[in-house]
C-alpha cells in the first residue's frame, strides 16, 4: 500500500463513513477517530480510538505514527459558535500542532463551499477570490485553511483543502446542479489529494463535473482530479421537486439555504 497508517477523523459521520472503505486499500492500518462511536464495526485494518479534537492531549496520542491525515471531523453545519470555536478551531489547531510533532507530511482538509457563500451565484469564484462566509462554520474553514497554509509555508506541511460543494448519493435540489459532489468522486478527489506526488498547499473544489459551476481556477490538475459524475441529468427531477427554492432572493448567493438562517441585511 502506499501508506503505513492514515488516520480519519470524523469516521462516524457521513462523508468519513464514505470514505473508510477506500482509505483503507491505501494503507496498512486506517486509524478511525471521532466522538462518536462507529456506525459500522471496524474491519481487519482498522482501528478506532474515540477522540475530542479539542483535548490537546488526546490529539497528541491520536497522531502517533502517522503518515496521512484526512481531516473529516469537526462541525460540519452552522451551530452555536462555542461548539464550532472548539472543534474547528481549537481542534485544528492541536491537528496541526500534532502534526508538526509527529513529522505528518500532508493532511487533506474537509474545508467548505461555505468560505464564498455570500458570493453571488453568477459571480465566477476562484481560491484567490476574497473569502465571503456566509455563517460563522465558513469561517472557520476560512480559518482552516489559513492555518493550513500557515503550516506549510513555515513549516512544509502539504494541505490539500477540499472545498465541498453538496455531498450526497444524488442532487436533491437546484443549488446542486453546481454544487453536487458524488461519492465516486468524492473517493477519488480524496483519493488524489492523498497521493499526488506534488501537493504543496492546494485548494480544489469538491463538485462533480456540473455545467453549471461558478467554481474555478483551482488545482484539480495538479492533484490529477478529474471528476466521472454531472448533475445535469438531474436537473428536470430537481426543478420540479423544489420550485419555491428557485425564486428565493437567497438563492442569489453560492451558500444556498445557509445563507436565509436570520438573514437581516437590507435590500
Ligand atoms: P458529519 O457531521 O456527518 O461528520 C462530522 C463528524 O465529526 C461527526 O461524526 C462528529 O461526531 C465529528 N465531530 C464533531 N465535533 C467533533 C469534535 N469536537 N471532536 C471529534 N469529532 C467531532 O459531517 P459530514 O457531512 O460527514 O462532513 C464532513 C466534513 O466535510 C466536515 O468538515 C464538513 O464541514 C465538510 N463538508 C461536508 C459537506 C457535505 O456535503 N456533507 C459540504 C461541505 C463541507
Amino acid at each position: 500500500p502506499a501508506f503505513g497508517t492514515i488516520l480519519l477523523t470524523g469516521a462516524a459521520g457521513k462523508l468519513g463513513s464514505v470514505l473508510r472503505e477506500p482509505l483503507a486499500a491505501l494503507c496498512s492500518t486506517l486509524r478511525l477517530s471521532d466522538l462518536r462511536p462507529l456506525t459500522q464495526a471496524c474491519s481487519a485494518k482498522e482501528e478506532f480510538i474515540a477522540c475530542d479534537l479539542a483535548q490537546t492531549a488526546e490529539v497528541q496520542a491520536l497522531m502517533q505514527g502517522v503518515e496521512l491525515l484526512v481531516h473529516f471531523g469537526g462541525v460540519a453545519h452552522e451551530q452555536a459558535f462555542e461548539r464550532i470555536a472548539a472543534a474547528n478551531l481549537i481542534g485544528l489547531y492541536n491537528l496541526y500542532d500534532a502534526a508538526l510533532t509527529h513529522g505528518v507530511r500532508r493532511v487533506v482538509f474537509a474545508s467548505s463551499n461555505h468560505v464564498n457563500g455570500f458570493s453571488r451565484i453568477d459571480e465566477a469564484t476562484t481560491p484567490a477570490s476574497p473569502p465571503r462566509p456566509d455563517s460563522l462554520y465558513g469561517v472557520s474553514k476560512v480559518y482552516g485553511e489559513a492555518l493550513a497554509r500557515y503550516y506549510f509555508d513555515r513549516h512544509g506541511i502539504e494541505t490539500v483543502c477540499l472545498r465541498i460543494g453538496s455531498c450526497l448519493p444524488e442532487p436533491k435540489s437546484p443549488r446542486c446542479l453546481q454544487a453536487w459532489l458524488s461519492h465516486r468522486d468524492l473517493i477519488e478527489l480524496v483519493r488524489c489529494a492523498a497521493t499526488a506526488p506534488q501537493a504543496g498547499f492546494a485548494v480544489v473544489w469538491g463538485i462533480s463535473d456540473n455545467q453549471q459551476a461558478c467554481w474555478q481556477g483551482d488545482d484539480a490538475e495538479r492533484i490529477g482530479y478529474q471528476p466521472q459524475d454531472c448533475a445535469e441529468p438531474w436537473r428536470e427531477q430537481v426543478e420540479r421537486a423544489r420550485p419555491e427554492m428557485l425564486s428565493d432572493p437567497r438563492m442569489r448567493f453560492q451558500g444556498g439555504s445557509i445563507v436565509s438562517r436570520d438573514y437581516r441585511k437590507p435590500a
